[in-house]
């Protein structure tokens, strides 16, 4: 019998991997299994890459560490990507966000822990904000590529906490193989990607409100 995912594995760990059978590679079988599981807004994407794409995410190319959502008051909860077809390259990135960020100064940390953070949209291009980094509640919301700063001490820390991301011995490096299912805590976990070097990489990305 097929397990469902379960959401305690994935409040520990922040992150799990569930093997899917082979029959949920339409994308409405997918949904009708995620369903079952969470009652939440679900969206799915199928992202087939192209080196050519606009669209980072079928593009190929390496992507920061980072949450998703970042432009939205309010981010999906979980980011899943099923594997329909791996490709070469492409290993998926997760760090603990809020572990990783506890380890910068304290000025840096206070910065990143007031509401004035803002993030364009990649497809409308308005601005939306102010958010928090890091929440009261322990919550994380990053990604340098879309964020606008109009202040120099902010630019600064933002700098300082990429770079801080970028050299974490923490990073979880792995590949998905054809039929797993990466499902991550987006309130709490970054994630990112190395380069895809091939053109035959196939996965749904998915999002879901709970
Ligand atoms: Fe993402």
């Amino acid at each position: 019998m097929l397990a469902q995912p379960d959401l305690y594995a994935l409040g520990a760990a922040g992150w799990q991997i569930f093997d899917l059978p082979a029959a949920l590679e339409e994308e409405s079988e997918l949904e009708r299994f995620l369903a079952l599981w969470s009652p939440g807004r679900i969206e799915l994407q199928t992202l087939v890459v192209e080196p050519e794409r606009a669209l980072l995410a079928s593009s190929g190319r390496a992507m920061s560490l980072h949450t998703d959502n970042t432009y939205l008051d309010r981010p999906c909860r979980y980011v899943g990507l099923y594997c329909i077809e791996p490709g070469v390259g492409g290993r998926s990135l997760l760090l603990d966000g809020l572990d990783a960020i506890a380890g910068m100064h304290a000025a840096d940390r206070e910065r990143l822990g007031q509401r004035a953070w803002y993030w364009r949209h990649g497809r409308t291009r308005s601005v939306s904000g102010p958010h928090r980094v890091i929440d009261t509640s322990g919550e994380v919301r990053w990604w340098r590529t879309n964020l606008c700063v109009y202040d120099e001490a902010f630019l600064a820390t933002a700098e300082r906490l990429e770079q801080h991301l970028l050299r974490s011995p923490r990073i979880v490096s792995l590949v998905l193989e054809r039929g797993q299912l990466l499902l991550i805590d987006n309130k709490r976990m970054l994630h990112g990607r190395t380069q895809v070097t091939s053109n035959e990489r196939t996965m749904v990305r998915i999002r879901i409100w709970t």
